[in-house]
C-alpha cells in the first residue's frame, strides 16, 4: 500500500504521557543493564533477545553511552553519569591508541559518548577525545571528490566511495569547528553532504547505500548497496540515516536548499511505510511480507523529523512532527521492550544485516534488538517529553 500523510494521520499519535512512560520502562531497563555493562559494552545487536559483552570495538559501543547519558538526564540519578563517565576514559584510550577506528564512524561512536559528556559535564578527557576523533574523521577526507571515505584504508581503490550512514558522522565535524574555532572541520563535513547528496538521491527520491567516486577524476562513478536488498532498492535505515542525517546538516549551517532535500527523501520513507507503519528492512518489502522489520530505521526516521520540524515553517514543521508521533506510537506499541525477562534491549524488531542476492551481507541481529535501535528509541521519547540539547 502506499501511505500518504492523510492516511498516516488516522493513526494515533505517541503524546507526552505515552512517552514518558515507554521512557521510564527504557530507563528501569537500562538501569538493570548497568551491572553487566559498565566495563564493557553490549555488542551491536542482541542474539536471541539478549547482548553478549564486547570489547570497546566496532562502530557502535557509543550508542550505549548515549543510553546511559540519556537515561541520566532523564532521572538525574548519577549511577548513570558515573558509568557513562567510566566508559568516557574507555573511549578516550580507545582514540589515543587507534583501536579499531580506521573508519568513518567517529561521530557514532565519540558524539554519544565524549561529546554528550563534555556537553553534560564539562569533561575535559572527553572534549579531548572527541577532538582526537575529529581530527581521525578529517583525515578520511578526499580532495578528489570532495567526500569522506567510510571504509578501508584512506585512498585505496576498492574503497573509493562514500556511504549514506556518513551524514550522522559530520556533526562531530561541525562541533570540532565550534569547539576550536578551526573551520577546515566543518567545511568538510560541508563537502561531504553536497557531493553525498548529489550521489545517492534518486530521481524517485529514494537513495543509494554507497556510492563509489572515481580516484582519478573525483567524479560520481556508481552506486551499490551494501546492507540493502538490491543496487537499486531503498535499504530502509539508509533511508532514515539520510533523514536524521540531512537535518543535523540543517541544524549547523541552516543551508535552506537542504529543506527541499530533507522532503524528499522523508516523504519517500513515510510513503513506503507499511500499514502498521513499522518499516522492513528494505521497502522492495511492503505489508503482507514475511520478510523481517528493521525498528531502527523507524526510531532514526523519527529523531530526524522532529529535529527538522525545529526549522520548518508552521505547516510543514506540524507535518512531520505528527507523522514522526504516529511513527513512535506504533514503535511503543510495537516494539517497545517493558520486560527484562524477554529481552535486556529497548527496541525489539530490528535487523542489522540481511542476506540477499545483491548484497555481500550475512544474515546477523535479525529480528533482533541492536544498540543504535535502543539509542534512537530513547532519543526519540526524550525528545517527546522534554526540550532536549542534541549530544549530535
Ligand atoms: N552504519 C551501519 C549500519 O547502519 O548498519
Amino acid at each position: 500500500m502506499a501511505q500518504t500523510f492523510e492516511t498516516i494521520m488516522k493513526y494515533p499519535a505517541a503524546d507526552e504521557k505515552l512517552a514518558g512512560k515507554a521512557l521510564e520502562a527504557a530507563a528501569g531497563i537500562a538501569r538493570e543493564d548497568l551491572a553487566r555493562f559498565t566495563d564493557c559494552f553490549p555488542s551491536s545487536n542482541s542474539i536471541n533477545g539478549f547482548y553478549e559483552a564486547t570489547e570497546n570495538v566496532e562502530w557502535t559501543t557509543g550508542f550505549w553511552t548515549g543510553v546511559l547519558w540519556l537515561a541520566y538526564e532523564y532521572t538525574k540519578d548519577n549511577i548513570f553519569r558515573e558509568a557513562a563517565q567510566i566508559q568516557v576514559e574507555s573511549f578516550y584510550e580507545r582514540i589515543k591508541n587507534k583501536i579499531d577506528v580506521n573508519h568513518h564512524d567517529m561521530g557514532f561512536l565519540f558524539s554519544l559518548s565524549c561529546v554528550a559528556s563534555y556537553k553534560l559535564t564539562g569533561n575535559g578527557r572527553a572534549r579531548e577525545a572527541a577532538l582526537m576523533a575529529a581530527e581521525n574523521l578529517a583525515g578520511r577526507y578526499r580532495e578528489k571528490g570532495s567526500f569522506l571515505q567510510a571504509w578501508g584504508n584512506v585512498g585505496e581503490a576498492s574503497e573509493y566511495r562514500l556511504i549514506i550512514d556518513c551524514l550522522l558522522n559530520l556533526p562531530i565535524l561541525y562541533w570540532a569547528s565550534e569547539t576550536t574555532g578551526e573551520a577546515r572541520y566543518a567545511k568538510m563535513a560541508e563537502n561531504h553532504i553536497r557531493t553525498a547528496m548529489k550521489c545517492i538521491l534518486r530521481e524517485d527520491d529514494s537513495t543509494y547505500h554507497t556510492y563509489f567516486i572515481d580516484r582519478e577524476t573525483g567524479n560520481p562513478a556508481y552506486g551499490v548497496t551494501h546492507q540493502g536488498n538490491r543496487n537499486n532498492s531503498a535499504w530502509a535505515r539508509g533511508q532514515a540515516w539520510g533523514i536524521y542525517g540531512i537535518a543535523l546538516s540543517f541544524h549547523y549551517l541552516k543551508d535552506e536548499s537542504y529543506i527541499r532535500l530533507f522532503e524528499r527523501v522523508t516523504d519517500f520513507f513515510l510513503r513506503h511505510l507499511p500499514e502498521d507503519l513499522i518499516p522492513y528492512w528494505d521497502f522492495d518489502f511492503d505489508t503482507g511480507s514475511t520478510e523481517p522489520r528493521d525498528s531502527s530505521a523507524a526510531a532514526i526516521a523519527v529523531c530526524g523529523m522532529l529535529e527538522m520540524s525545529k526549522y520548518l515553517d508552521k505547516e510543514r514543521a506540524e507535518k512531520y512532527t505528527e507523522a514522526a508521533k504516529r511513527i513512535l506510537y506504533a514503535l511503543i506499541e510495537k516494539c517497545g521492550n517493558r520486560d527484562i525477562a524477554q529481552s535486556d534491549g529497548l527496541l525489539l524488531h530490528g535487523t542489522y544485516a540481511r542476506g540477499s542476492e545483491e548484497n555481500t551481507c550475512k544474515n546477523r541481529g535479525v529480528d533482533e534488538c541492536n544498540t543504535w535501535g535502543d539509542y534512537f528509541y530513547m532519543e526519540a521519547l526524550t525528545r517527546v517529553v522534554s526540550d532536549w540539547k542534541m549530544y549530535w
